[in-house]
């Protein structure tokens, strides 16, 4: 919930600008609802990926002050964060919710961005693999292996996210390390190595490149530092280089 119109239109006019040549990274980003058509509009023949941060599980209906899948897709968008954080404690989000929006997307042909991670007082008792498993196992109930394969997930743990504390790169190669045994040994080698599995939380350019390096850690969902296009450059430039 950042930027205004304006802002958000200035932002990505430079990174259509500037990241032009840029072929061996996927970019995306992923506005507040509002802004979603001028800025598909405005990247519509760019390589840069548009997505929303959020959609209800149905497709349309009673559901005052929601925005459907199928809203969102409508106004050019191929993606959607699904299960963010902010949506888990905040809204009150639960992988049963999260797994029915997962559902969703696939049904409407979008394509989601999977957020799972712990909080602090998770990690410091020790349960970070044992509530990231759950998150796994519960959000993806019922998917197909088809729908498995076009997962992008987003490992962010929550203490990490808009505090400045980066996950060291040794923590988050650690978790995405079980993250990529667990979709293994669920789903088989293949589904599993199709997988993109992104580190989030307080990614800057200066910490960037020594979390891509890690080798399970295949991208980057980027929060704050996204908001300024030099800075989001940067980290772009900067993974193009892994
Ligand atoms: P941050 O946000 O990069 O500002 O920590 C990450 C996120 O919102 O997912």
């Amino acid at each position: 919930m950042n930027l205004t119109l304006e802002g958000g239109k200035n932002l990505v006019r430079t990174l259509k600008n500037k990241l032009t040549n840029v072929t061996d990274v996927d970019v995306g980003v992923c506005p507040p609802f509002v802004f979603l058509k001028d800025l598909c509009e405005i990247l519509r023949g760019s390589p840069i990926i548009v997505g929303a941060q959020n959609m209800h599980w149905e497709k349309n209906g009673a559901y005052t002050g929601e925005v459907s899948g199928l809203m969102i897709k409508e106004v050019g968008c191929t993606h959607v964060i699904i299960g963010h954080s902010e949506r888990r404690t905040i809204f009150g989000e639960t992988n049963t919710i999260i797994n029915s929006k997962l559902k969703a997307v696939f049904d409407i042909g979008l394509k989601p961005i999977f957020c799972i991670g712990e909080r602090l007082e998770e990690r410091e008792s020790r349960k970070t693999n044992k509530v990231v498993e759950t998150q796994l196992r519960e959000g993806l109930t019922n998917l197909s292996s088809a729908q498995i394969g076009q997962l992008t997930i987003a490992y962010e743990p929550v203490w990490a996210i808009g505090t400045g504390i980066t996950a060291t790169p040794a923590q988050a190669g650690e978790v995405h390390s079980f993250i990529r045994n667990f979709l293994i040994k669920e789903y088989g080698n293949n589904i599993a190595c199709k997988i993109r599995i992104q580190y989030g939380g307080s990614v800057k350019p200066d910490n960037v490149r020594e979390l891509l390096i890690q080798p399970e850690v295949d991208g980057a969902l980027v929060g704050g530092a996204s908001l300024d296009a030099g800075t989001f450059i940067s980290i772009v430039l900067t993974a193009t280089k892994q």
